[in-house]
């Protein structure tokens, strides 16, 4: 049994909310993907801001703000029943294909494997339980517990003590630059998802500890050379 356990960032990581392109369509017709995009910007912003004014609110509703305002900014005319079906959606997005045969080829490797995301426990685990991934999943660790967003370092200090591991013991996997850099700021380990090989890195001179296309791809760096 490795005493490794991977953190596993979630929206963007393991499932694609860019996909909510999809939803969007019959009311923004081509202007879906840029509405979808202006969406996750907007949400991720959301909490970046309410980080630095101590602001929090939960994730699922930064998410419907973001919605709001994408949808006004895209001038999409959605009632009530409209924006909750959006927000619904949002809990049945897609895991991308890698990741359940990655997250059972680090399973079999004895890697304990736990979601971290800055949204809330229950609509994580029914995104998670949704998208058929849960079953390869030990836990699910919420920022919500210490009432800030990533990539504030309380959200790491949580994780550690949750996982009652140090921060060395513990390898934080994202697509998200912000999240990789944050982590190894607070002294995680770190591996980039870089799923779209057209999007750099943040030069801050902070660089992933590992970098993989996909989780499938950083299983076969974990399990061949399980200490890089
Ligand atoms: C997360 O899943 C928002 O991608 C970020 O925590």
């Amino acid at each position: 049994m490795s005493d490794l356990t991977l953190a596993l960032d979630i929206y963007g990581t393991l499932v694609n909310p860019l996909e909510m392109d999809e939803h969007l369509r019959e009311f923004a017709g081509s202007d879906a993907p840029a509405a979808s995009a202006l969406w996750r910007q907007k949400q991720l912003e959301y909490t970046f801001r309410r980080g630095l004014m101590r602001s929090y609110t939960d994730f699922g509703t930064v998410t419907a703000q973001a919605l709001e305002f994408a949808s006004k900014a895209h001038g999409l005319d959605l009632d009530k029943e409209q924006m909750a079906t959006l927000i619904s959606e949002y809990q049945n997005l897609r895991a991308f294909p890698d990741v359940k045969p990655g997250l059972e080829a680090l399973g079999a490797a004895g890697i304990r494997l736990v979601a971290f995301s800055n949204g809330v426990q229950a609509t994580t685990r029914k995104l998670l339980e949704n998208a058929g991934v849960m079953e390869y999943l030990d836990d699910v660790v919420s920022v919500d517990d210490v009432k800030t967003f990533k990539p504030a370092p309380e959200v790491y200090g949580h994780l550690c003590r949750t996982l009652n591991q140090p921060s060395a013991e513990i390898r934080l996997v994202s697509s998200n630059p912000f999240d990789v850099i944050g982590a190894k700021s607070f002294g995680l380990q770190t591996a980039w998802l870089q799923r779209n090989p057209e999007v750099p890195f943040d030069p801050w001179g902070i660089t992933p500890d590992l970098i993989a296309s996909d989780l499938l791809d950083l299983a076969g760096h974990l399990t061949e050379h399980p200490n890089p």
